[in-house]
């Protein structure tokens, strides 16, 4: 089975595309960043608190490693921080790329609390610029965010993603 991986910054939309593609194809998707946080009984925010960045990403690792059986898997916006994680998904999978521009992110993200990386002052701009030549050097398809409705972005998968 290949797995579709849904990878993408934070607020591209990669859990309600999972939705939309779950209920597409009729086949179950898992959001890693749900299933971390019902794993850990915690929310993200006090898992990034609590053991710092580097043991969410500990646990994000072992969480995308244990969801083998899962054919649509919503990652978080940091898997690609890890290369293994990205050389696991090739394995494993396609990797499907949600781009969206930054003024997209930021208006769908502001206010939002539930993200330890994208608080108050932090350098969201650069954040931001590091991680899209990233998701763009691993994808194996890439989306448009900014001009496909929801509707459109998963016939577009469904068209690029042999199911
Ligand atoms: C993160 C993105 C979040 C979550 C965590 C770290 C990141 O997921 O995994 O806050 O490093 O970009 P979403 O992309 O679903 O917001």
């Amino acid at each position: 089975m290949q797995i579709i991986y849904l990878i993408g910054f934070m607020g591209s939309g990669k859990t309600t595309v999972g939705r939309a593609l779950s209920e597409a194809m009729q086949e179950q998707a898992v959001d890693i960043d749900v299933e971390i946080e019902s794993r850990l009984g915690k929310k993200i925010v006090d898992i990034f608190q609590d053991e710092g960045e580097c043991g969410f990403r500990i646990h994000e690792t072992a969480t995308l490693r244990s969801l083998q059986h899962i054919p649509i898997i919503s990652t978080g916006g940091g898997i690609v921080e890890r290369q293994e994680n990205i050389t696991y998904m090739k394995e494993t999978g396609v990797i499907v790329y949600l781009k969206a521009s930054y003024e997209l992110i930021a208006k769908r993200l502001s206010g939002d609390s539930s993200r330890p990386l994208w608080q108050g002052n932090q350098e969201k701009r650069a954040l931001y610029q590091r991680r899209i030549t990233m998701y763009a050097a691993c994808a194996d398809v890439t989306v448009d965010c900014n001009k496909l409705t929801l509707e459109e972005q998963v016939d577009f998968i469904l068209s690029q993603v042999k199911v």
